[in-house]
């Protein structure tokens, strides 16, 4: 994920923004880039690639050392990783920025600007804002900041150098993280602590639509009016390896923190006009009108993804869904051909089973296409129509947010596939579109509204021997990944079955206190899971039920309840996950596991 850095001071300040730089390289990269103000110039230099590129770049082209600067490490959202697409971007006369997160309406504002005669050199949403804002630049830049935040939506951190105030830095932020630093004369920004922990401990949190102006000597906080600001100094009590998580104590958390961000960059850099748009993964209304069957085909994780789709395009689109373990259907000649789309869905791109699934079925004439988060992998490189999904790198072994944005991204194409085949019109597809936006803020909220209750619910869990996932529709599809984040990391044997088959043969195994979990959001289904609850109860279980929070449930149904709120029901999935990921985590936490890489598993599955 993209990462910012900037520094204001005494030393040579290409080599702190490189080392800065370097010290957020575990957010994976595919690019970087700085700009530094020199005699009244702002210089700018990008590479492709490791840092290591633009370092030799740098050298072979005798970059100034400069007096001030700004950096970036890009992970590409919008267009390729290249030279050109690379931050920090120019806007015009003045301005020149680093951005991390989405400018979500970055289409409108292009064509806004574009009419106005400013022309784009880059595929970016950043160079949109770098382009509004110096369009809006009229020598006061609060005024600019605050014009052009008026006018974009979405998550992001803006780093601004302005051509005519040398050496300085202005900064702000709306949803993506920015820290600045500072020690005695000097000053830093950075998207994240390990940036800069190498030169200070101290640093200031900014706020959501607070400016920072970062000079020699003093650094001042003002909201968008321009009022000041007094902010608390805070001091990282962090060493390296914490401050990599974060401040975090897992990776595994981190990244269920980070699943409102990796949902935004992955959904709204395609939607134009409130209609969702895979148009720049080679997928149009044109070719999606004519496909016949899906298969998904996947393993672990993205497997379970690949069910929610299935639940997802089956219900909106009409069009049947066969969901396939890879290393079942590569071996039992599958009745794929043209016409069918074949969906692999990955995190690394590089999992045996999946990459041979892609294989085989290309070689029997159907279409496929790729949903994979690492760029550049075998699946992405293999497959013929590719959606990233931009989750960033994911390093805990049990997947979280990888497993997030897949579940989205199964949304998207239902939505556009159901469009594309006349089964919803314009209206229900931008309603759903808004709906599916909105998940950002309301997964953020329900992790911090769940992690108590989730922590307690692991406690009753933890010397269980065996336990039981149910759910219906949805809800089982989320059940069988709540059940293999738990297994994976908390070594708990479970197992998930649909609610209503348990009566016929599951239902033995339940004995005095055994824990079930059940998980009920869909209100078509609520009554049944209910009785299949009830059913439990009556042998002896103790329940732990994850429903939403519109519905009525009886005294005697659970022992513990947890409750999320009522979205639009098909996206449920996407809040009830929540809860079921922090029951794993602080299973796993309290039984002294090693959360983030559990035993005999490996993140990344290259042999069958
Ligand atoms: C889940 O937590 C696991 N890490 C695992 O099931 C994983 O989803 C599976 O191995 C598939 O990996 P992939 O997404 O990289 O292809």
């Amino acid at each position: 994920m993209c990462g910012i850095v900037g520094y204001v001071g005494k030393n040579d300040c290409s080599e702190v923004l490189v080392s800065a730089l370097s010290r957020l390289e575990y957010r994976g990269y595919d690019s970087a880039g700085i700009a530094v103000f020199e005699n009244g110039n702002i210089n700018v230099i990008k590479a492709e690639g490791r840092l290591k590129n633009l370092e030799n770049k740098m050298e072979n082209e005798n970059f100034p050392k400069g007096s001030a600067g700004i950096g970036h490490t890009r992970w590409a959202t919008h267009g390729k990783p290249s030279d050109i697409n690379s931050h920090p971007h120019i806007g015009g006369e003045y301005v020149t920025l680093v951005h991390n997160g989405i400018i979500e309406n970055y289409r409108e504002l292009k064509e806004k600007l574009e009419a106005q005669g400013r022309e784009f050199y880059s595929e970016t949403d950043t160079e949109v804002v770098a382009k509004l804002l110096d369009f809006n630049y009229e020598g006061d830049p609060i005024k600019a900041i605050e014009k052009t935040l008026a006018e974009v939506t979405g998550s992001f951190a803006l780093g601004i150098l302005f051509k005519d105030i040398p050496n300085v830095i202005y900064a702000v932020r709306r949803g993506s993280p920015l820290i600045v630093g500072v020690k005695d004369e000097e000053g830093f920004i950075a998207s994240d602590v390990p940036a800069i922990i190498k030169y200070t401990k101290d640093y200031y949190l900014l706020e959501h639509d607070e400016i920072a102006k970062i000079a020699e000597g003093s650094i001042t906080f003002t909201d968008l009016k321009g009022n000041p600001i007094d902010k608390e100094l805070k001091t990282a009590d962090w060493d390296m390896d914490a401050a990599e998580k974060g401040g975090y104590e897992h990776y595994m958390l981190k990244e269920i923190n980070e699943q409102p961000d990796a949902v935004r960059k992955t959904v709204a850099p395609r939607v134009f006009h409130g209609m969702p748009s895979l148009e720049e993964c080679s997928i149009t209304l044109e070719n999606l009108k004519d496909i016949k069957q899906v298969f998904i085909v996947a393993c672990g994780t993205a497997m379970h993804a690949g069910m929610v789709g299935k639940y997802a395009i089956e219900k909106l689109a009409r069009v049947p869904v066969n969901v396939d373990i890879a290393s079942e259907f590569r071996y039992r000649s599958p009745l794929v051909g043209e016409g069918d789309l074949v969906i692999i869905i990955s995190q690394s791109g590089e999992t045996a089973d999946s990459l041979e699934a892609l294989r085989v079925s290309k070689a029997l004439g159907a279409k496929v296409m790729g949903v994979v988060n690492a760029k550049g992998s075998s699946i992405a490189r293999e497959s013929d129509m590719l959606v990233y999904t931009h989750a960033g790198p994911e390093i805990a072994v049990a997947s979280t947010k990888a497993y997030m944005v897949q579940i989205a991204v199964m949304y998207m194409l239902s939505f556009e596939l159901a469009f594309a085949k006349g089964r919803i019109d314009e209206g229900e597809c931008k309603r759903l579109t808004a709906e599916l936006m909105a998940m950002p803020e309301r997964i953020a909220e329900i992790i911090k509204s769940t992690d108590e209750i989730s922590h307690e619910a692991a406690k009753c869990l933890i010397d269980a021997e065996s336990l039981l996932y149910i759910g219906r529709g949805f809800d089982y599809a989320l059940s069988m990944e709540g059940s293999l984040k738990l297994k994976e990391i908390s070594y708990i044997h479970s197992e998930c079955y649909a609610a209503g088959e348990l009566k016929h043969g599951t239902i033995s195994l339940i004995t005095d206190g055994m824990p079930v979990i059940a998980v009920a959001t869909q209100s078509d289904l609520f009554d049944k899971t209910i009785s299949n609850i009830k059913e439990v109860k009556a042998r002896g279980a103790k329940v732990l039920l994850i429903c939403g929070d519109g519905f009525e449930v009886g005294e005697d149904v659970a022992d513990m309840v947890i409750r999320v709120p009522m979205y639009e029901e098909m996206l449920m999935p996407m809040a009830a996950i929540v809860p079921l990921q922090l029951v794993a985590y602080y299973s796993s936490v309290l039984r002294g596991n090693d959360v983030d890489k559990p035993r005999n598993l490996a993140k990344s599955v290259t042999v069958e």
